[in-house]
């Protein structure tokens, strides 16, 4: 089903993960316009086990998706009569979670005769920084942090993915959540990391920058790794622990986070010269970082760059982000998804067209 490019309000969800969320989105003249964002985090059910247990997610999906949509159509002020198309987060992630946003909107879809938009979760990220005061224009690269990717993704002009750098093992979010682990620090790492740094000394302990080796000699560049990080950061506290009963959780967290960013704004800053890009956006959970935030804006600077960062609300994980990719979609004349167009955990951001095909991928 082809639909006009002139549609503008979508109903938004997103549950690949452990936040059930959902959005009512518009656009005019290009600017897209949140009317209804919520979000429930799964993050205290989940933190007593130190990470997200698959099975919780899932039924906690399914217990909450009916009132965040009611939620979220009451605040935007609409009825399904004004909204246009129904977009579900449909890859990647965890399957059961994935399935249970997925078959909620094909159902909210059916029910109404309206489109079906599945979205790729990274589109959603990347589509996050459209919510920022001042979009950037293409062509951008994009640094996308979150807890399952750590990536640098070319943006060219037609809105055609490149993936020019990518982590070999952990992605940046999972080594903050790790290391927070090691430091008995609570899940989410990230902000708890963040929280303790503050009153630390970035410079206390001098850390690994990961390298990938390449065969023909050198490394990749714009690759990252964080597994020798992570157990470099385990024989530190190992070490200390030795030495003293009170370990320097805040210099240890600060060193953590600084090394994390330094690595993080020096690939990316290369690879945006290099290709000759002088946009850098910023997204996914870890954006959210200050420290990072503040590094890679003052470093871009010095290099002439801009840099565009989505907002701190909508780094991690949110319905919004998930409407905001499928107006874009939406603008530039999509097909409606199948009906049976299902679900996958892994998918690449550079096949998410295949969504929008007759015949769905999976
Ligand atoms: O994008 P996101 O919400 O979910 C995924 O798609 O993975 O990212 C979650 C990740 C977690 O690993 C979390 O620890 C990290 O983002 N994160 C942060 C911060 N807030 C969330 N990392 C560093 N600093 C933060 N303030
Ligand atoms: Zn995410």
């Amino acid at each position: 089903m082809t639909i006009p490019s002139n549609l503008h309000t979508v109903l938004a969800l997103e549950t690949s993960c452990d936040e059930s969320a959902v959005a009512v989105m518009g656009i005019d003249s290009e600017k897209v316009h949140v009317h209804s964002n919520y979000i429930s985090s799964q993050i205290d059910e989940h933190a007593q086990w130190g990470g997200v247990v698959p099975e919780i997610a899932s039924r906690m999906h399914l217990e909450v998706l009916p009132f965040l949509v009611n939620k979220a159509l009451e605040k935007s002020g609409k009825s399904f009569n004004e909204i246009d198309a129904i977009a579900a987060t449909v890859a990647p992630g965890l399957t059961g979670s994935l399935l249970i946003g997925s078959v909620t909107g094909r159902t909210l879809s059916s029910l109404h005769g309206l489109p079906f938009l599945g979205i790729h979760h990274l589109e959603g990220h990347l589509a996050s920084v459209l919510l920022a005061e001042h979009p950037p224009d293409l062509p951008y690269l994009v640094l996308l942090v979150s807890g399952g990717h750590t990536e640098l993704i070319k943006v060219d002009i037609n809105r055609k993915y490149s993936r020019l750098g990518r982590s070999h093992d952990d992605a940046a979010g999972e080594a903050f959540d790790k290391v927070a682990r090691l430091l008995g620090l609570t899940y989410p790492g990230g902000p708890a990391i963040e929280k303790i740094a503050k009153s630390g000394n970035p410079k206390a302990f001098s850390l690994p920058k990961g390298r990938i080796s390449n065969p023909q000699g050198g490394f990749y560049p714009y690759d990252f790794s964080f597994s020798g990080l992570k157990t470099a950061m385990r024989r530190q506290i190992e070490t200390l622990k030795l030495k003293a009963d009170i370990l320097p959780v805040e210099d240890l967290a600060a060193s953590f986070e600084n090394v994390v960013a330094e690595v993080l704004v020096e690939r990316s800053l290369r690879c945006a010269l290099d290709q000759g890009l002088n946009r850098l956006i910023l997204v996914g959970g870890v954006a959210a970082n200050s420290c990072l935030r503040t590094m890679m804006s003052t470093e871009a600077s010095n290099k002439s760059i801009d840099v565009y960062i989505a907002p701190k609300a909508f780094c991690t994980d949110n319905a919004a982000m998930i409407g905001a990719a499928a107006l874009l979609r939406l603008s530039s004349g999509t097909n409606a998804s199948s009906l049976q167009l299902g679900v996958s955990a892994r998918w690449p951001l550079s096949q998410a067209d295949s969504f929008y095909n007759e015949v769905p991928p999976f």
